[in-house]
C-alpha cells in the first residue's frame, strides 16, 4: 500500500518534471535481411566533397578484384565521363574487409543533378553537386548508430532539402565488431550516394587495441575525407569550401596542443581563409566545449583551452559537436563568457545511437545556454546570405519531425567583429 503510494508520488512529480513532452528509450539495432548479391556489386556508397569541383565516390565489392571505375553524366544512363580511383582493404583481427574503392569525379558543374554506377554494375544512382553561391543549406546531425531512431532522424534529414550533410562524429557505433560498419554503410547509402557527407571522428571510431590495432585503422579506410585536398597530413582534420561557406573538421581525439601538427594546419588553414570569398566560417569537431549536461562533463576541455584563442581571433560563427546524446545551443560565448564576437556552440548529438539520451542537467543553467532539451533529432543549417543564416532543430516527436528550436544567426562579417579581430588573427598566426 505505501509502496504504491511512493510510486504514484514518484509518477506524478516525474511527468511534472517532462510536462511538454515524454522521451521515449532507445530503440534496438536494426537488423537487415540478407541479400545475397554479386560479389561485384557495389555496396555501401557514399559520396564527399573532394575539392573544387570535385567528388569522392566510396564503396565496397566483397570481389577483391572488382574495378574502381565511374561513370557518370547528366542525364539518365548515358554516361559521358569516366573517372579511375584506387581501392585498399583493411584486416581487423579475424574479420577482413571487402575491397574499399575511392574514385574522385570531376570537373563537376555546381548545383547539378548527376547520374553515376559505380565498377561497371549495380545500379544507376543520383547526385546532386551543391551549389556555387548562396543559399545553401546543410543537415547536422551526430552519434547516429543504427537504431530505429538512426532510422527515423534519416527520414527526416532525407525530408528536407539539404545540400551538404555535416556529421560531428560517431557514426556507426561498431565498437569493434566489424562487420556493423558494413551494415550502417548499407543503412545511409540512400542518403549518403545522394549528397555529400562530411563527416569527422568520434570516440567510437577510435577501435584500437593496444600493440595490435592502431587507432581509426576502419574509420580511415572506410571515410576518406579531402584533407589532402586541404593541405593536412591526417584524415582526422581538414577542411573545405561549400559556397560561401569555409568548414573546418577537426579531431577530438589526435593531438591538438599548439606543438601538434593538427595546430599548425589550423593556422596555415586559416591563414588562407578570405572573408569577402567565404564570409561564413564553421567548426566541427566530437567533444563540446560548452555543455551544461551532466554527461561528458568537461571532457572537451583541454582541447579548448589549446584551440578556442585561436578559432575566436579566427571569428568562427557557429561549432557544431556531438558526443552528448542530447541537444543545446549557447549564446555567443568565448572564454566561459557571453561574447558578441565569440561563436555559436550547438551540441547535436542527438542522432538515434542505441545509448539512450543524456537526460540530466547542470542546475542553474549557465549564462551562455539558450536551449537544452534531451530528445533525437537533427538540425538544418540554412545560409541565406553572407550576413543571415537560419537554424533550426526538429525533435524526432515520436517519428514526426517537430521544429522545436529556431534562430537567425548573423554573421560575424556583417557584425564587424571579423575586422575588429584581424590585427589579434595576423599576431597569432605569426607566432611560432
Ligand atoms: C548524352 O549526353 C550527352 C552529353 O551530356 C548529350 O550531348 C547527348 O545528347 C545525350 N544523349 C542522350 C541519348 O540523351
Ligand atoms: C540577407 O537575408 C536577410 C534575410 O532574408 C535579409 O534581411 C537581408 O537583407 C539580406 N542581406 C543581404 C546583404 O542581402
Amino acid at each position: 500500500m505505501e509502496f504504491r503510494l511512493v510510486v504514484l508520488i514518484l509518477l506524478v512529480l516525474t511527468m511534472g518534471v517532462a510536462a511538454e513532452y515524454i522521451r521515449p528509450p532507445p530503440r534496438k539495432m536494426i537488423h537487415f535481411p540478407w541479400k545475397p548479391k554479386p560479389s561485384s556489386y557495389p555496396q555501401q556508397v557514399h559520396i564527399s566533397l573532394a575539392g573544387d569541383k570535385h567528388m569522392r565516390i566510396s564503396w565496397i565489392t566483397s570481389d577483391k578484384h572488382a574495378p574502381s571505375i565511374v561513370e557518370y553524366g547528366t542525364s539518365p544512363r548515358n554516361y559521358s565521363f569516366k573517372a579511375q580511383g584506387e581501392s585498399t582493404s583493411y584486416s581487423y583481427l579475424l574479420y577482413s574487409s571487402g575491397l574499399i574503392h575511392q574514385t574522385v569525379i570531376g570537373p563537376l558543374e555546381h548545383g547539378t543533378l548527376y547520374f553515376y554506377r559505380c565498377g561497371g554494375k549495380g545500379t544507376e544512382l543520383q547526385l546532386k553537386t551543391p551549389p556555387s553561391q548562396f543559399p545553401v543549406t546543410f543537415a547536422v546531425a551526430g552519434d547516429l548508430g543504427q537504431t530505429g531512431w538512426t532510422k527515423s532522424t534519416l527520414d527526416h534529414i532525407d525530408q528536407c532539402r539539404y545540400d551538404v550533410h555535416l556529421l560531428p562524429g560517431d557514426l556507426s557505433y561498431a565498437d569493434y565488431i566489424q562487420h556493423r560498419w558494413d551494415t550502417f554503410g548499407e543503412l545511409v547509402q540512400p542518403l549518403a550516394s545522394a549528397r555529400p557527407w562530411m563527416v569527422t571522428q568520434g570516440n567510437h571510431e577510435k577501435e584500437n587495441v593496444p600493440l595490435i590495432i592502431d587507432s581509426f585503422r576502419s574509420y580511415n579506410s572506410r571515410w576518406k575525407m579531402p584533407y589532402e585536398e586541404s593541405g593536412s597530413s591526417s584524415n582526422l582534420y581538414y577542411s573545405f569550401d561549400v559556397a560561401g561557406v569555409h568548414v573546418i573538421m577537426l579531431g577530438s581525439y589526435t593531438d591538438y596542443d599548439q606543438y601538434s601538427d593538427q595546430y599548425s594546419w589550423l593556422k596555415s588553414d586559416l591563414s588562407m581563409v578570405d572573408r569577402e570569398r567565404t564570409p561564413w566560417l564553421l567548426a566541427l569537431f566530437h567533444a563540446p566545449w560548452y555543455n551544461s549536461n551532466e554527461a561528458h562533463q568537461g571532457e572537451g576541455d583541454d582541447m579548448m583551452a589549446a584551440m578556442e584563442p585561436l578559432l575566436h581571433a579566427a571569428s568562427v560563427d557557429v561549432i557544431f559537436a556531438g558526443h552528448v546524446h542530447a541537444y543545446e545551443r549557447s549564446k555567443r560565448v568565448y572564454n566561459g563568457k557571453v561574447d558578441h564576437c565569440g561563436a555559436v556552440h550547438i551540441t547535436i548529438g542527438d542522432g538515434g545511437n542505441g545509448e539512450g539520451l543524456a537526460r540530466k542537467y547542470l542546475d542553474p543553467q549557465p549564462d551562455w545556454s539558450v536551449f537544452r532539451e534531451a530528445s533525437f533529432g537533427h538540425g538544418e543549417f540554412k545560409v541565406l546570405n553572407s550576413t543571415h543564416a537560419f537554424w533550426s532543430w526538429h525533435r524526432n516527436d515520436d517519428d514526426e519531425p517537430v521544429k522545436s528550436d529556431e534562430i537567425w544567426i548573423t554573421s560575424l562579417l556583417g557584425s564587424g567583429c571579423v575586422a575588429a579581430k584581424s590585427h589579434e588573427l595576423r599576431k597569432i598566426l605569426l607566432e611560432p
